[in-house]
């Protein structure tokens, strides 16, 4: 069958390599994709705008039996709904459930109405009303645009001034557009974070193994939150046990509330935890899977995530048996251009990309890269993942940094302790 593959990232990069793999898998199309992509891919240019008018056509057109939604931006934007609307199967939730990522308010309602462990919150649009409660109530807090914002809308307040101050930038300078239209303010959380992914078609959820994403900028979790700057699976914070509880009172309850509101939520469905004192408790959801957290999920899954994919579009993910995964560990360390999240150059040359390919257990993941002249240029802020796969975490960690000293370009950032919590544990 011919696959399309929507997004340019390093997970889309990640599941167009995965489906490649895949025996039923004729050939592959990527809108609009990356330099990465293009090696195994066709990268088309169709526009995602108008209803994804011309897109849904040309899928038509190019007999696509089935289309995977990488990014939440095309989901939250009905995406889905277009192909289903033709008769075309694409994957991912609809406009309507993908509100469980688009609108933070959307969640946490769901969340409290279904008994699901998360933290207070409240919902504001009036400015001056959230900082009267903020300077009536305990700081810390975190102050989240409600709307999408790339992984870059949350700010800690951890003093009054620090908390009115985002309250101000996203009500009222309007730093994330329309996506700060309105403000969740939640008490703070501590613990461990942990992210777990299912797959899921509505009634029925197919966990992956565990993984853990690094979201700041800087080495010891310090500088700005980014859209992640590596990853590693499993997370062993998430023990048997607590992945139990997590499908049964968290991720269960939220399937079930969302059929039960009239949005069943079919695609990926991707929690964020805290695992408090407590126990776990939701920092967010997901619609689709986690960026970095595809470079390490999918190449420890064994089976051929094709009809996965499928199945949980037809509904019939009960008939499916369990995947089986790789034993081991995988590490993906991110090559970002300097200055990201904020302004970073791009058009810098990138050496040294099949010497790290050569590397045992090394694969190396496209996410803002592009071909020029037979070269490869940065073309974005987060530039590579540079994944291993190995027997054990403290070894994929070794083998990923080892491909990351055999690339250059200029002014790169890395953060060289990826995976550092989970070490510090053995
Ligand atoms: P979110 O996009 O809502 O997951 O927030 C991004 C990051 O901010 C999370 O991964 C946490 O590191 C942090 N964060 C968000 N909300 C809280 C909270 N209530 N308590 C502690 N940390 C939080
Ligand atoms: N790495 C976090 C995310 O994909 O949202």
């Amino acid at each position: 069958m011919n696959i399309l593959v929507i997004g340019q990232g390093g997970r889309e990069h990640t599941l167009v390599w995965k489906i490649a793999q895949s025996p039923l898998v004729e050939k592959i199309y990527c809108v609009p994709g990356n330099a990465g992509i293009a090696e195994i891919a066709e990268c088309l240019a169709l526009p995602l705008d108008n209803k994804f008018a011309e897109l849904v056509t040309w899928a038509e057109s190019a007999r696509i039996a089935l289309t995977v939604v990488g990014p939440e931006v095309p989901l939250a934007a009905g995406i889905v709904d277009a192909f289903r609307a033709r008769g075309l199967k694409a994957f991912g939730p609809d406009k309507r459930a993908a509100q469980l990522e688009a609108s933070k308010d959307f969640a946490k309602q769901l969340l409290i109405k279904n008994g699901i462990p998360t933290a207070a919150y409240r919902t504001y649009v009036d400015a001056a009303q959230a900082i009267a409660d903020i300077k009536a109530r305990n700081v810390p807090v975190f102050v989240k645009a409600n709307g999408l914002a790339a992984g870059k809308g949350v700010i800690p307040g951890r003093t009054v001034a620090e908390a009115t101050q985002a309250v101000k930038t996203i009500l009222v300078d309007k730093a994330f557009g329309a996506a700060g239209d309105s403000v969740v303010i939640e008490e703070e959380l501590i613990g461990e974070e942990a992210s777990f992914t299912v797959l899921t078609d509505g009634h029925t959820c197919v966990p992956f193994v565990s993984s853990q994403d690094h979201k700041m900028s800087h080495d010891g979790d310090t500088g700005k939150n980014t859209g992640g700057m590596g990853a590693y699976s499993p997370a062993p914070v998430i023990t048997p046990e607590l992945h139990a509880y997590v499908m049964e009172r968290v991720v269960y309850p939220t399937i079930n509330g969302m059929a039960a509101i009239g949005c069943p939520f079919k695609g990926v469905l991707y929690v964020g935890l805290m695992i408090t004192d407590a126990g776990p408790k939701v920092l967010e959801f997901n619609c689709r899977f986690g960026d970095p957290e595809a470079q390490v999920l999918l190449p420890r899954l064994k089976s051929d995530l094709v009809p996965m994919l499928i199945a949980c579009i037809d509904g019939t993910l009960n008939r499916y048996a369990e995947p089986e995964w790789h034993a081991g560990a995988a590490a993906c360390v991110v090559m970002a251009s300097g200055g990201y999240p904020d302004l970073y150059e791009t058009g810098e040359v990138i050496h040294g990309l099949l010497e790290a390919a050569a590397i045992e257990g090394v694969t190396v993941f496209h996410a803002g890269t592009k071909r020029d002249n037979g070269q490869v240029l940065t073309d974005g802020g987060r530039v590579l993942g540079v994944t291993a796969v190995a027997e054990g975490l403290e070894s994929a960690i070794q083998q990923a940094y080892r491909g990351v000293s055999a690339i250059n370009f200029a002014d790169a950032h890395v953060r060289s302790d990826i995976g550092y919590r989970a070490l510090g544990r053995n």
